[in-house]
């Protein structure tokens, strides 16, 4: 083993993770199963994009020709996806999946066309994904609208309680070592650990400049079921309604509606357009929507990157990025824990070889 390969696994075992969402927290717990000694950093651990999310894992239906890197990397993490759930399931006593299926719908002719498209993709890159008749998606989910013509199903794609995974995070790294620290941190010079692991979000490129990570605001609607209300969908819902995309995932206790999109700095304020549209959206998929009542609206920050894969490497020999996860932080948390620890410990997961951020320029090795 070369020298400083050693020195990574063998003597540096205590690392500082700084961002306590869904991928820090999974990250430090991994690290500190593995005998690390960690502390994380965040002034507000389990907040931010990881709270607002919708925890759908869709890999495959959310794919698109030329995107191959984008489904291997989320195809291997829906692969790691049912085994890190139940661990987390059973170390904290929650139900963390709420659905075991996705079923995209297709509203118009030109809908149709790219779900075709998607599932002859899917199928030459080795998955499965189902085309469904009109008849078909009504008989597996009847309080969908009349207007959907066609459906893709997803038989393995997942859907997980956002909330309930913080809180089994949490719990689990705490009872594997982990030292939570609700602090700030501003630079990376005061960290007195050998290892540090930016997790950071859309704050990451302001702890190592150069990573190309931008807020992609994100909002979105829960809702709750009331008596005698029409019954949530047994899975996942997605589709496109006037070129928005939109979903429906279920909740033990409703429905989460998402989201809208778009490119407006650090704004996280509800806009009543956003709300309008998420409303009318999940109304097309679901007219029985109206019934339910509308719990929460919330908006989030996504870290994204130009090309849609995440940021997760070395760029020095002290630190290592696990960030720029975009619309699939919840999905990509396995395969960024697994990728993360084996690179504190000298070594790769080839899965997440695409995600190496030495593909863009700026950032130093
Ligand atoms: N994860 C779905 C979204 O960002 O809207």
């Amino acid at each position: 083993m070369p020298a400083q390969e050693v020195r990574w696994s063998s003597m540096a075992r205590s690392v500082s993770v700084v961002g306590g969402g869904v991928i820090g927290l999974s990250i430090a717990w991994r690290a500190a199963r593995n005998g690390w000694s960690v502390k994380l950093y965040d002034p507000s651990i389990g907040s931010g994009a990881s709270w607002v999310a919708g925890g759908m894992l869709a890999p495959l239906s959310e794919g698109w020709p030329g995107e191959e890197s984008v489904l291997e990397l989320g195809s291997a993490s829906l692969d790691r996806w049912p085994e890190f759930g139940k661990e987390l399931e059973a170390g904290a006593g929650v139900e963390l999946f709420t659905s075991e299926s996705s079923l995209t719908v297709a509203l118009d002719g030109a809908d149709a066309e790219d779900l075709r498209t998607i599932a002859e993709w899917v199928g030459a890159q080795g998955r499965e994904l189902q085309i469904l008749n009109r008849a078909e998606v009504r008989a597996l989910e009847p309080m969908l609208g009349r207007g959907v013509r066609l459906g893709l199903l997803a038989v393995d794609e997942l859907a997980v309680d956002n909330r309930l995974l913080l809180q089994a995070l949490q719990r689990c790294a705490v009872d594997a070592g982990v030292e939570l620290i609700g602090e700030a941190v501003h630079s990376l010079d005061r960290l007195d650990t050998d290892q540090i692991v930016v997790t950071a979000g859309i704050a990451s490129p302001a702890l190592w400049p150069g990573l190309p990570v931008r807020p992609v605001k994100g909002e979105i609607l829960r809702l709750r079921s009331r008596p005698g209300v029409t019954p949530a969908p047994g899975r996942t819902i997605r589709g496109s309604v006037h070129g928005r995309p939109a979903y429906l995932v279920p909740r033990a206790d409703g429905i989460v509606v998402g989201a809208t999109q778009y490119e407006s700095g650090n704004d996280t304020q509800v806009t009543v357009a956003g709300v309008r549209d998420l409303i009318a959206d999940a109304e097309a998929l679901m007219p029985a929507i109206g019934e339910y009542e509308l719990r929460e609206t919330s908006a989030g920050l996504r870290p994204m990157t130009p090309d849609n894969l995440p940021l997760i490497g070395r760029v020095s020999d002290r630190v290592v990025v696990a960030t720029g996860h975009g619309r699939n932080g919840i999905l990509l948390t396995p395969v960024t824990a697994d990728a993360t620890v084996a690179l504190l410990e000298g070594s790769a997961l080839v899965e997440a070889k695409a995600a190496d951020p030495e593909r863009f320029e700026k950032v130093a090795r």
